[in-house]
């Protein structure tokens, strides 16, 4: 897919969502909420759902989650306009309330379309719902800040997961904040790994099985879970600082 055909198919898909009727959750909505950033970055974040700041403005993380979503990215170097910000529901479930599963899943089309366009190398999950997605059965208590190969059928073909605390958890625990801020400190290097696997996966004999398939599993595998050490180099890609 070419730049523009990116660009093109994000836009087609936010104005689908912005017109969607297909869950209860438009019938309360201001704005839809589809999700913002650069389209040809390599990593996609992907909250809950839009809050109340959220669905006045029509844009994810603007709210206090948000201004703090903005100081880890801060704390890496990064920039919110660097990452492609998305959500699991892209209506405000009424008063914050959890997303329901007939919501996630009225609206999964929508996120499985953005990962298509966007092909990230590494999707990183803010909070419970959004990891269920990405790393079926995990525990946020045990997989926060450890990484596993994402399933394509999400649409992220060649993608790794990086499990969060949604910000709003490490608003109301201090303790939950420092491990957010330990956490997306390891990112850069889930993102080295990720571009690394690609290549690998890109250099196979074009009849190949994919390289990666991935079991649902009730408790996540320590060895499988934790992060690959890898020490920063040949960073070929220009589109995020690493270090
Ligand atoms: N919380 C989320 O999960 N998403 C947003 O966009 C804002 C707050």
């Amino acid at each position: 897919m070419t730049d523009a055909e990116r660009r093109t198919a994000l836009e087609a898909i936010a104005a689908e969502v912005r017109a969607c009727t297909n869950c209860r959750l438009h019938e309360g909505r201001t704005r839809a909420v589809p999700g913002e950033g650069d389209p040809d970055t390599e990593v996609v974040f992907v909250g809950e759902g839009p809050g109340f700041n959220e669905d006045r403005l029509g844009r994810p993380f603007v709210g206090r989650a948000g201004d703090l979503l903005v100081k880890l990215l801060a704390s890496i170097g990064w920039r919110r306009e660097d990452v492609f910000i998305t959500n699991v529901v892209k209506c405000r479930p009424p008063d914050n309330r959890d997303p329901q599963p007939d919501e996630i899943a009225a609206c999964a089309p929508f996120l499985r379309r953005q990962l298509e366009a966007l092909d990230p190398a590494v999707v990183v999950t803010l909070g419970r719902y959004s990891m269920a997605r990405f790393m079926p059965g995990a525990r946020i208590s045990t997989a926060h800040g450890t990484v596993r190969p994402v399933d394509p059928s999400t649409g992220a073909a060649s993608a790794l997961a990086f499990a969060m605390y949604h910000p709003a958890a490490a608003l109301r625990t201090p303790a939950i904040e420092r491990e957010s801020y330990a956490d997306i400190a390891a990112v850069p290097a889930a993102l080295i790994d990720a571009r690394a696997r690609r290549e690998a996966t890109a250099a196979e004999p074009a009849a190949a099985e994919p390289a990666v398939t991935v079991e649902p599993d009730p408790e996540p595998d320590p060895d499988v879970a934790s992060m690959p050490v890898v020490a920063p180099g040949d960073e070929a890609t220009p589109q995020l600082t690493l270090f």
